[in-house]
């Protein structure tokens, strides 16, 4: 018997059957072979992929430096693993890790083999785990110091109001009055700021369609960006009901909207669409289950920086200039939307610039 033979037809039965998604191409990328598991996770059949390019799977999640690095990774010889969003046959998204092996013969590159590993628990947990808890931390602790500094202005205000209706209002000590009225103020801005971040802010539900917070809106947006920045706006016709502040909804808008006119130089566009969403029908966001309804707010600006990308949360976390920037516009929408049990995600879009994108359940 020869079992040479033998072991390529358990190789092959062993790829085909197990459910772990497998493909194989040759050096030009050609796909040779792809697995039953393939055939499930994508909706192609073996038929109508072979001898194709692996980039009918390709989402535009990713931009072509990423696709180059890719190649010219595995066309040296190494192993390249990375996280990478695809598209399916019937166009919905799934994110996964795809570990792409070349395989050599004779020394020289002859197939690469691609093997998918699922990842969606792995990124449950990473969100949970890291993100999340960083801000949970700080935001207890700027609640707690927020808290007692806001009485305290409290005090200060009030005592300086009393104080300035007994005084002069030509006299230097009335402008000190004054004066510290002013800073005072400005700091209770801040300390407002805070308090909705660490979610000490009580809210006034009701039920509402964000489509109409939106419409409400068109104006408010365009008096705050410049003439040069365009502003689409594009709603869904069957958008659900949430539950929401409608106050406070429309600050994170305001605080979204006015970060992507400092990122916009010049001319360029801000886009804001609604749609369902529901996480039945795709698995991107592993850590959202249910069904939500979403605003996206795009714009052309320069995009998050990848080091910058962690920390945009953060209250005080600012890239501005001194000044321009208090860094507590993103924390406090952020505070609001969790306060919503809801969820805001900041990405860059393929294009290059930042895509914000809440998500608010709706109601059952
Ligand atoms: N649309 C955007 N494009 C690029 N970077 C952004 C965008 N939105 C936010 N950022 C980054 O996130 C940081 C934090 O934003 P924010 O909390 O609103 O504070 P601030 O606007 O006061 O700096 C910004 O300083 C900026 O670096
Ligand atoms: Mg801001």
């Amino acid at each position: 018997m020869d079992i040479a033979i033998d072991l390529k037809d358990i190789v092959l039965d062993a790829l085909e059957q197990i459910n772990i998604v497998f493909f194989i191409t040759d050096t030009e990328g050609k796909i040779l072979f792809v697995n039953k598991a393939f055939e499930e996770l994508t909706g192609y059949r073996k038929e109508e992929v072979l001898g194709k390019n692996p980039n009918i799977l390709k989402s535009g999640e990713q931009d072509e430096k990423f696709y180059k690095e890719m190649w010219d990774t595995i066309s040296k010889g190494d192993i390249w693993s990375g996280k990478i969003i695809n598209k399916k046959k019937d166009g919905s998204l799934y994110i996964e890790k795809l570990n792409i092996f070349p395989i050599k013969k004779d020394g020289k590159i002859k197939y690469y083999l691609a093997h998918r590993e699922d990842i969606s628990k792995l990124i449950e947990m990473e969100e949970k785990s890291f993100e999340s808890q960083k801000l949970e931390a700080i935001g207890t602790m700027a609640g707690q110091l927020a808290h007692d500094f806001n009485n305290l202005l409290t005090v200060v205000i009030g005592s300086m109001e009393m104080i300035g209706d007994e005084l002069k209002k030509d006299s230097v000590v009335y402008q000190l009055t004054q004066e510290i009225l002013k800073s005072s103020k400005e700091n209770a801005q801040i300390i407002k700021q805070l308090l909705i971040f660490s979610r000490k802010q009580s809210m006034e539900f009701k039920k509402v369609n964000l489509n109409e917070i939106i419409k409400e809106m068109d104006l408010l947006i365009k008096t705050q960006i410049s003439s040069q920045i365009k502003l689409f706006i594009e709603l869904s016709d069957d958008l659900k009901d949430v539950c929401a502040d409608v106050n406070m909804i429309k600050q994170v808008i305001m605080n979204i909207t006015a970060n992507a006119r400092d990122a916009i130089n010049g001319t360029g566009e801000i886009k804001i669409k609604t749609y369902n969403f529901s996480s039945d029908n795709i698995n991107l966001y592993p850590y959202l289950k249910g069904n939500f309804s979403v605003i996206e707010i795009a714009d052309s600006g320069k995009g998050i920086p990848k080091e910058v990308l962690p920390h945009i949360f953060e209250p005080f976390y600012t890239t501005k200039p001194k000044g321009k920037g208090t860094g507590l516009g993103l924390s406090s929408a952020y505070g609001i939307i969790q306060q919503h049990k809801g969820k805001i995600l900041a990405e860059n879009s393929s294009k290059g610039g930042a895509i914000f994108k809440i998500f608010l359940p709706q109601i059952a």
